[in-house]
């Protein structure tokens, strides 16, 4: 049975269909984690998590390479590992260098470090002549350097982390009074949720303007193969929290050619040449521009949408990719609805309106009972919110299918905007 290394994961849905894949393939995993309380025991249903049913728990300081490394050389010599992966980009470059060493299937590790700091990436598309926001680097600290920063820029700009996700501390910033405090709030956040000291740097970017798509493609050998192309609603408190995808995106023929060609031609400035990524852009007036690259499968359900549509399953992809194998693709999609398969899947996120302790949410019988959608999911009472300024603030998600090419987005927003979340009033 071929065994995995599965370094660290997200506990969202990624948790799940990674685990997922890795069993459908008839192969088995054995957990790396510095904090296996992280993670859940059980599943929603009740189950154990699927992170749960590797054949072993490996505990490990993963933030430390060196031992992270060490713990796995142990373990292939007992028990021999055939691929190492993870779906948490904390741990991005750390997978891809246990698989180097260890002389597995991999990307090249120094092309995974670049796509997951957003300075090493904007650096690396420069390099390549692939066109991109004006942008500069600087330290969060240093006030001159962000002003002349922001001069070179120009406002209105994106200040952002080079080294998070989810949206998080990315800010539009209309001028230097803003910028200042989105500098501060980012400089106070030193160390990331799995306890990695960040780095004390910003990156102000030139605000593109025009719609989000995100670009989903698998690397091996070197060759790129894209399966689609995905749009993107966004919202929220910044303007920038991700409230819904589509797949395939509402896109006509010779847009969806070039974002394709702007997102190959990035994955190769960056050297990424194994693995699925999953890259963002904007359609501006001047044409594609990157956002970022993440190599790795899509959040946020996107894979879910690809496969109820064309069969193909990312995860699945990553899983047979990090073993070295040549994907196995369908030839008959399985978004098999009343007899004919769906032309489109959206999935819609709640995000709050405000922070507060939630009572319960209004209307999610009705969601889940429709014949359109094929996941729902809400937080439970008692579930503290904060306010929607990143994408870690949902309180829930729907999936629908439709039978209609670019119909499935309007399904699933109508479905959510009969949804509300009542919250606990403050004593008064
Ligand atoms: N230069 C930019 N111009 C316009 N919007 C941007 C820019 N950079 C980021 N954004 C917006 O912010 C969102 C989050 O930024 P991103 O770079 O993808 O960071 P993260 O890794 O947190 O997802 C993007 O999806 C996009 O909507
Ligand atoms: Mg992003």
């Amino acid at each position: 049975m071929a065994h995995l290394l599965l370094v660290e994961s997200w506990v969202g849905a990624m948790g799940t269909l990674l685990p997922r894949a890795v069993a459908e393939l008839g192969a088995e995993f054995t957990f790396l984690t510095r904090r296996p309380e992280h993670y859940p025991q059980s599943a929603p249903d009740g189950l154990p998590h699927p992170l749960r049913l590797g054949r072993g728990v490996v505990t490990a300081e993963t933030n430390d390479p060196a031992t992270a490394l060490a713990a796995a050389r142990t373990l292939h010599a007992d028990t021999p590992i055939d691929g190492v992966l993870t779906s948490c980009d904390y741990y991005l470059p750390l997978a891809a260098r246990i698989a180097a060493e260890l002389g597995l299937p991999g990307p090249t590790p120094a092309a995974v470090v670049a796509a997951c700091n957003k300075a090493l990436t904007r650096a690396a598309l420069d390099r390549c002549d692939v066109p991109g926001p004006r942008h500069v680097t600087v330290p969060a600290d240093d006030q001159q350097r962000l002003r002349t920063g922001a001069e070179m820029v120009g406002f209105p700009l994106v200040l952002k982390p080079t080294d998070l996700c989810a949206g998080m501390f990315v800010r539009r910033v209309e001028d230097w009074a803003a910028l200042d405090t989105a500098a501060r709030d980012l400089l106070r956040f030193e160390v990331n949720a799995r306890g990695q000291r960040r780095e004390p740097v910003v990156l102000l970017e030139e605000f593109l303007e025009g719609p989000e798509f995100s670009v989903e493609s698998w690397i091996r050998d070197g060759e790129v193969h894209t399966v689609g192309v995905t749009d993107k609603s966004l919202g929220g408190a910044s303007g920038f929290v991700e409230t819904g995808h589509m797949f395939p995106a509402d896109v006509g023929d010779q847009d969806h050619a070039r974002l394709v060609a702007a997102a190959e031609a990035a994955i190769r400035a960056v050297g990424l040449d194994h693995g699925v990524v999953h890259t963002e852009l904007r359609l501006t007036a001047a044409g594609p521009r990157i956002i970022e690259i993440n190599p790795r499968p899509a959040g946020n359900q996107i894979t879910e949408l690809i496969r109820h549509v064309t069969g193909i399953d990312l995860p699945r992809i990553a899983v047979e990719l990090a073993l070295g194998r040549e994907p196995a693709l369908p030839t008959v999609p399985n978004g098999q609805r009343g007899g004919s398969r769906a032309l489109s899947a959206a999935v819609s996120m709640l995000v709050p309106a405000r922070a507060g302790i939630l009572t319960g949410i209004e209307g999610t019988e009705a969601v889940a009972a429709d014949p359109a959608v094929i996941a729902a999911t809400f937080k439970a009472p008692g579930h503290r919110t904060t306010v929607g300024v990143d994408n870690n603030s949902y309180l829930g998600s729907v999936i629908a299918l439709s039978h209609e090419q670019s119909g499935a987005r309007r399904l699933a927003e109508g479905l959510l905007s009969a949804v509300s979340a009542r919250y606990e009033e403050p004593a008064p």
